[in-house]
């Protein structure tokens, strides 16, 4: 039985009850933590910074999976693993020296992730697969949340699983942008390792139960 991963965006969280929202997550059945960083430059947004992600770390007790939207994010990697996280993840179009960024995350003992934006073609990630432990594949326009699908993820993820398998990589498959039960179990069934879901939870009257529910749709 396959375990597709649930990682709920904290951007949709109502910040005035951060502890309480966090808590939720910590009780249901979500594997990890979805932390959306955006400096206003790499995306047409700024989210939160280092102050709000040190009280996630202090109430956060899963995986803390960070989507850096930011430009040159080399100069951050230290930080961010001082404020937990286990997953790293940059933007392909936002680092010069992928490589060199990949193994500045893995030096700190984190995972490292890379996102391609909707209109990035997985094929430039042919010569730095097997250094990738995660492929963040963006179904939105990155810099906000409650946007709609785009339908184009699916012939993505089946090149980028493609891709993985000839190279014999251990590379995880994450979807961030426009999640709902309606496309969770065909983007399990293609291929998709983690699922981010933003609005679709935190928007929901009961987050609880329809995280139990996207997690049953995916297994
Ligand atoms: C978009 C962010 C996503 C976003 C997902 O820039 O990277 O993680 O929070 O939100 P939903 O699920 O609402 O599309
Ligand atoms: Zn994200």
């Amino acid at each position: 039985m396959k375990n597709t991963l649930l990682a709920p965006s904290v951007l949709a969280a109502d910040f005035g009850n951060l502890q309480r929202d966090i808590e939720m997550i910590n009780q249901s059945e979500a594997d990890w933590f979805h932390i959306d960083i955006m400096d206003g430059v790499f995306v047409p947004n700024i989210s939160f910074g280092m102050p709000v992600l040190e009280a996630i770390q202090k109430h956060a007790k899963k995986t803390i999976d960070v989507h850096l939207m930011i430009v040159d994010p080399d100069r951050y990697i230290t930080t961010f693993k001082k404020l937990g996280a286990d997953v790293l993840t940059v933007h392909y179009e936002a680092c010069t020296h992928l490589h060199r960024t990949l193994q500045a995350i893995k030096a700190e003992g984190m995972q490292a992730g890379v996102a391609l934006n909707p209109h990035t073609p997985i094929e430039v990630l042919n010569d730095i697969i097997q250094d990738i432990d995660l492929v963040c594949l963006m179904s939105v326009n990155p810099g906000f949340g409650g946007q709609s699908f785009i339908e184009h993820t699916y012939n993505k993820i089946i090149r980028l699983k493609q891709l993985i398998t000839e190279r014999g990589a251990a590379t995880l498959i994450e979807i961030d942008g426009g999640v709902t039960d309606q496309n969770a179990k065909q983007l399990a069934a293609t291929g998709a390792d983690v699922l981010v879901a933003g609005s679709f939870v935190f928007r929901a009257e009961n987050p609880i139960a329809t995280i139990q529910n996207l997690k049953s749709i995916t297994r």
